[in-house]
């Protein structure tokens, strides 16, 4: 029967990842999957969750099941450490789920079932897997303008005309914090008109929120996601655990279903977990616990927190040189937008062509709408990339 398979397409992201492992260059340069790297090129274990680890070995006496949501403990502190006091506890359905993506992969199945004619509005660009994701369900996308081509900040004018398309029952997805691809991100006054929008069309907001921690801190990063959560009737949150704790192969990350009265939360709450029974029944757990391990314990979670605010600042700092190092060499400020975008992706605005280049004649890998992994460089490479960049003609 299964040679009626065709061949799907594959990732691009993943693909890349390939490629790279691939070239024998012993001067290439990764800047493909968003995994974040220190110096040295390692994806480090971070110091509160190697700590987590060893106490965990040592207490644990049973790898028995949890609960089909998970352990309500995981869901207490990732609500708390996402919405904070935004919106009352009792009023958000928790479900853990593999990864931050399992829990985008779960909230569209959830919307699929409340409304199947839903529309998913989806920023262009976004995420490739939300389109992938998407379309395998069979969903409807409507693209919504978002990065301006010129200044590669936010289209806000086009965003912002596309959103008002929307209606209720129709869902727009939104990047919490960090937008990835592009790292072009709104600011404050601009994600009240957003809401606004929302409020207007009743559309549902679904916020995907992957690098709390990784712009502007842990708070400043959650305060769209909070206040929108608090400013409309329902709102779909998938958040993910794998970066800002270092955890990406332990898929740890949770949907919640934020509603404005305990019994929706009640019914919303068993729709998680039964759709969490028909895809994968319980969530796995390692990571969930861990986590939980640290945000409730105080010297874990100030250890986690001073790691992550390093990785954050190293971030910022490669950013910074990359700007100044292209201003020198260019003798202009057009790269000015690589200081100004943040989280670990910035789309630099070049052509598939260039970025070709760049992987064959420097070794230089980045996805192919010129997406960079901020993180993938060094201080030592940042010179190599700022000057590829101009060497190629960008
Ligand atoms: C990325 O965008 O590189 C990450 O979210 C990893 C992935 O799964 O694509």
């Amino acid at each position: 029967m299964f040679e009626t398979l065709k061949a799907q397409p594959a990732d691009n992201i993943l693909a890349l990842m390939q490629m790279y492992k691939d070239d024998p260059r012993e001067t290439k340069i990764d800047l493909g999957v968003g995994v974040y790297k220190d110096a040295t090129g390692l994806t480090p274990i971070m110091r509160a969750v190697k700590s987590a680890e060893h106490q965990l070995w040592e207490a644990q006496n049973s790898k028995s099941y949890t609960g089909l949501a998970g352990d309500p403990d995981f869901g207490d502190a990732l609500v708390k450490l996402v919405l904070g006091d935004a919106v009352r506890r009792a009023n958000v359905a928790a479900a853990a789920t593999p990864g931050g993506t399992g829990a985008v992969r779960q909230a569209f199945e959830l919307i699929q079932m409340a409304r199947p004619d839903a529309r998913v509005f989806v920023s262009d660009p976004t995420w490739p897997n939300h389109l992938s994701m998407l379309k395998y369900l069979g969903m409807t996308i409507v693209p919504y303008r978002y990065f301006d081509e010129d200044t590669r900040g936010v289209d806000f004018d086009g965003m912002t005309a596309d959103l008002k398309t929307a209606q209720k029952g129709d869902v727009i997805l939104l990047h919490g914090c960090c937008h990835n691809p592009t790292g072009a991100n709104l600011n404050a006054t601009q994600w009240d008109a957003v809401i606004k929008i929302l409020q207007d069309s009743g559309a549902t907001p679904m916020i995907d929120i992957a690098y709390q921690g990784f712009g502007d801190g842990l708070d400043a990063d959650a305060a769209a996601t909070r206040k929108v959560a608090a400013s409309v009737p329902e709102c779909l949150i998938a958040a993910s655990c794998s970066k800002n704790f270092g955890i990406y192969r332990e898929r740890t990350g949770m949907l919640m279903a934020v509603s404005s009265d305990a019994s929706a939360q009640k019914l919303n709450q068993g729709t998680l977990a039964y759709l969490n029974r028909q895809n994968f029944s319980f969530p796995p757990d390692h990571g969930a616990r861990l986590v939980t391990m640290i945000l409730n314990d105080d010297a874990l979670r100030a250890d986690w927190m001073a790691e992550l605010e390093d990785i954050r600042n190293a971030m910022l700092g490669l950013r910074s040189q990359l700007a100044s190092e292209l201003q020198r060499l260019s003798g202009s400020d057009r790269f000015g937008f690589l200081a100004e975008h943040r989280g670990m992706f910035s789309r630099l605005g070049t052509t598939p062509d260039m970025v070709a280049k760049l992987r064959d004649d420097h070794g230089i890998y980045m996805v192919g709408d010129s997406r960079m992994n901020i993180a993938g460089l060094n201080a030592q490479t940042v010179p190599i990339l700022a000057k590829a960049i101009i060497d190629v003609g960008i």
